[in-house]
């Protein structure tokens, strides 16, 4: 894992961006998997500054939407696909028929989960995967207990995830309490994945996705044994990490290397 600690929110958010915008520039087809939820909103945002000031273009990118809630239409102001539609869909090059995303409303949900894991592969997989964390550990909606080896379906969510995302909704009883979610298997195919935290209330589940054992009870600890993957946290979210001066170490040495290099 390289693991890299910004300054503030916004500095994660540029450095997310950069990461994404270089993927991009490398390969213009990019298959890009999101997420929606508080900690990507920043890097949309920077996503959609650097389409309309550098011309970063999205037209022959692919995306996949990794996860929504059972029950909730597209055009659902609660639902992940309504939120990525607000924050990048609409704002970018993206072409409609280039947006792949799990459907809550989908009448056969097992079929559904089998044909989004079909196109993932048609797509010739997925290049670059963006996550954040759940408080309880959780990446997509892969709660604990998950299979670490599972693919796209329907789980059941946590308490603390239904409590934290009560503030998307009008009326807080409203929240689902059932979603699709891609699985860790599905997670672990991308060749690349990004995966940011901010606030002091995610310190516990980077400290243990980090240095914590690898455990189905923290399903982000699965990702030690991907063998590219990147970590953007703030200092409030590296809070807890036992071994946090050898990764600034390693951040300075990059840093210097970067700059030789
Ligand atoms: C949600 C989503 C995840 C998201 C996480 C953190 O439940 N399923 O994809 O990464 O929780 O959300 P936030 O970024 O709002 O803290």
């Amino acid at each position: 894992m390289k693991i890299v600690i910004c300054a503030d929110y916004d500095e994660l958010s540029l450095n997310a961006a950069g990461i994404v915008a270089g993927s991009i520039s490398r390969k213009p087809d990019l298959v890009l998997g999101l997420v929606a939820g508080d900690t990507p909103a920043g890097l949309y945002r920077n996503l959609v500054a650097r389409h309309r000031e550098e011309k970063l273009s999205f037209a022959k990118v692919t995306v996949f939407l990794m996860n929504e809630f059972l029950g909730l239409g597209r055009d659902h102001p609660g639902s992940l696909f309504f939120s990525l539609r607000e924050n990048l869909f609409d704002r970018v090059d993206l072409v409609p028929g280039n947006i792949r995303a799990l459907d809550g409303l989908a009448p056969e949900i097992e079929k559904h989960c089998l044909d989004f894991e079909d196109q993932m592969k048609k797509a010739g997989g997925v290049d670059l995967q963006v996550l954040g964390i759940g408080r309880d550990g959780h990446i997509g909606f892969n709660e604990p207990g998950s299979s670490l080896s599972s693919h796209t379906r329907r789980k059941a969510l946590n308490e603390t995830t239904i409590e934290d995302r009560k503030k998307a909704f009008a009326n807080p009883d409203e929240v689902p309490r059932h979603a699709l979610t891609a699985g860790i298997g599905t997670i672990l195919q991308a060749s690349e994945i990004l995966l940011m935290a901010s606030g002091r209330h995610k310190a516990e589940a980077v400290a243990e996705m980090i240095e914590g054992p690898i455990s189905s009870r923290v399903t982000a600890s699965i990702l030690q044994v991907h063998p590219k993957v990147t970590v953007l946290i703030d200092e409030p979210a590296a809070g807890c990490l036992e071994n946090v001066a050898y990764y600034r170490y390693l951040q300075e040495q990059s840093r210097r290397y970067d700059r030789s290099g």
